[in-house]
């Protein structure tokens, strides 16, 4: 059964019990206290805290889902970064008796898994969240049999919130029997053994409480259901697979990556397959946030493709794999491909460069002993190593790293750059000529067309002003056409035509993001910032100077169109002085 099936018939089996079917919303979520979607009710938060759903209030999805919390686990036979999230969703109507009942109709019925194998844990209460006893008692109604029924704690048995806060609940899940032989623990081998023997398969979570950011849970008012199964898990178990490497979700890159240690081999697998999703959302590389965690994983393929020997730019061949596998369902894969490919492989040439080096180095540090805060800054400044590649070394070595004193170097660094850091971002320098004024504004035109033209990954990441020419320096992963450098032009010389006021405010700097001001140095800015807004077409925080009118910059030309490096492009450009109103 290919693993379509069970995604398929998931959707099915829910919408015709009344289910309203939601696509798969983004990677990057509108919640901005968490940097990605981890789980199938992400996109339906608020649903759960009792704002009207604008879709039904019963809804079913198959989610993109991405977590690093299992990293290091990922390499076994079934953790996953990247996975695919089916779920069955209620707002405020069916609960309990409704969602166990699906569930287990669906596998059993549906899917034809046998039931006998199929092995419950619930809630056993703790602190003052009483123990689901219900849960418990329609699982036997439905007949499974109170010997494979087992109460768990907090940690195996409540989910939620996603970020700081929200909907969570105790949850109950179904774990599948895979090989009916008990390991060494004999009648203590239950769901949760670390042994092979069950897979958790199924986590149904009953959102009956808030949790805010201190911790504490008050009982919400409405109930709800947010149940998550990992396709890939499913397609195991349909597929009669070891593995989820071994299911038609990935054995098509598998083979393509030689070598003998398995291990290294999932590692890339997975890894490939969410940085091909990652850099479909226009995500690049970079050194904070999302890009970073894409760059980790992306540096932690390559350092694997290295224990195996592999050729250079052996992630690409990997990549297309991974969008012939998601292309019907996930056509972002296929539409963006050429993007994709091109993030991949400037990332994969930018870090072997100095990834041989870097391990030499880490060699050397290494044999003195644990790893000190300043070498795992030198490791990361000068050779790229992110923190926990550095740190996964020397736990392969039995060494510890001094994360703190990393942290400690990297902030010292920050000072000490960010003056000229400032001068270069902030504001013109010194340049302050009329013509380096006007300038410094089309540049404000030009940072926001290119994003509009290119889309939203396109950030500023250096200018120079000059009284001739602007230069700017902004994230985008290949070369513009003509196509687009045209439409840029036009859009910049439309928006001077419209003769626009530039408007300053004063704001704190937590304000300013909140407007979508855009903004280069999250943390290290003033409390207070400058905000300088033309129209409603660009929002900055900087220091100024800038003309008053958008009519005084005259006509905007753009010279040249060139590389600055891996993702990064670079574009002069001039103004043409408008004519003196005494020659109008
Ligand atoms: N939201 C729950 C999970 O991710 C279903 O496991």
């Amino acid at each position: 059964m290919l693993s379509k099936k069970p995604r398929k018939e998931f959707l099915t089996f829910f919408e015709k019990r009344g289910h309203q079917i939601v696509a798969s919303s983004s990677l990057i979520p509108t919640d901005t206290t968490v940097l990605f979607t981890t789980a199938g009710m992400q996109q339906f938060k608020e649903y759960f805290l009792g704002k009207r759903s604008p879709f039904s209030n019963k809804v079913a999805s198959c989610q993109k889902c991405f977590r690093t919390s299992d990293i290091g686990e990922v390499g076994d036979e079934r953790h996953l970064t990247f996975l695919e999230m089916l779920g069955n969703f209620s707002f405020g109507d069916y609960f309990k008796e409704g969602a166990v009942k699906y569930a287990l109709d669906f596998l059993v019925q549906e899917l034809g898994l046998e039931k006998e194998k199929i092995w419950i844990t619930v809630f056993k209460g703790e602190g003052r969240v009483p123990e689901d006893k219900e849960s418990k008692r329609i699982w036997q109604s439905l007949g499974i049999p109170k010997e494979r029924i087992f109460g768990f704690d907090r940690k195996d048995n409540f989910w939620g919130p996603t970020g700081l806060e929200g909907p969570c609940g105790p949850s109950t899940e179904i774990h599948y029997d895979l090989t009916s032989q008990p390991c060494q623990k004999g009648t203590n081998c239950i769901p949760n053994c670390d042994c092979n023997r069950f897979i958790e398969l199924w986590n149904l979570v009953f959102n009956e409480y808030y949790q805010n950011r201190e911790g504490q849970l008050t009982p919400l008012k409405q109930r709800g259901v947010d149940t998550g199964m990992g396709l890939e898990r499913l397609a195991m178990v349909c597929q009669n697979k070891k593995s989820v490497y071994e299911t038609d979700l990935f054995f098509p890159i598998m083979v393509e990556i030689p070598g003998k240690d398995e291990r290294a081999k999932r590692v890339i697998a997975d890894h490939i397959k969410s940085a091909v999703f990652l850099a479909s959302e226009d995500i690049l590389p970079s050194n904070v946030e999302q890009g970073y965690i894409l760059r980790r994983i992306l540096r932690r393929a390559i350092r694997y493709g290295k224990i195996l020997n592999l050729p250079k730019n052996f992630l690409i061949p990997l990549a297309q794999k991974v969008i012939e596998i998601y292309r019907d369902i996930y056509p972002e894969v296929q539409f963006r491909q050429a993007d994709i490919l091109t993030v991949i492989q400037n990332e994969e040439e930018k870090f072997s460069k100095t990834l041989e080096k870097g391990l030499k180095q880490f060699e050397k540090i290494s044999a003195r002993g644990d790893i000190s805060g300043v070498d795992a800054f030198h490791l990361y400044d000068t050779y790229g190593f992110p923190l926990e590649l550095t740190e996964e070394l020397a736990r392969e070595r039995g060494l510890k790293t001094n994360k703190k004193g990393f942290q400690e170097a990297f902030e010292k660094h920050q000072e000490i750059s960010r003056a000229g850091v400032e001068k270069k971002f902030g504001g013109i320098g010194k340049e302050t000529s009329p013509e380096a004024i006007r300038l410094h504004t089309a540049t404000h035109l030009l940072h926001q067309a290119l994003r509009e033209v290119l889309g939203l990954h396109v950030k500023q990441m250096g200018s120079d002003i000059t009284s001739e020419r602007l230069r700017f320096d902004f994230s985008h992963p290949k070369q513009m056409t003509e196509e687009e450098i045209k439409k840029v032009e036009n859009l910049v010389n439309q928006k001077i035509k419209e003769d626009l006021e530039i408007k300053k405010e004063e704001m704190p700097h937590k304000e300013a993001i909140k407007k979508g001001a855009l903004a280069f140095f999250k943390e290290k800015y003033p409390e207070k910032v400058t905000v300088y807004s033309i129209n409603n077409f660009s929002k900055e925080i900087c220091a100024g100077p800038h003309v008053q009118r958008t009519l005084e910059l005259g006509f905007f030309n753009i010279v040249k169109e060139e590389s600055s490096g891996a993702g990064v492009r670079r574009i002069r450009a001039t103004l043409i002085p408008p004519p003196k109103a005494d020659k109008l």
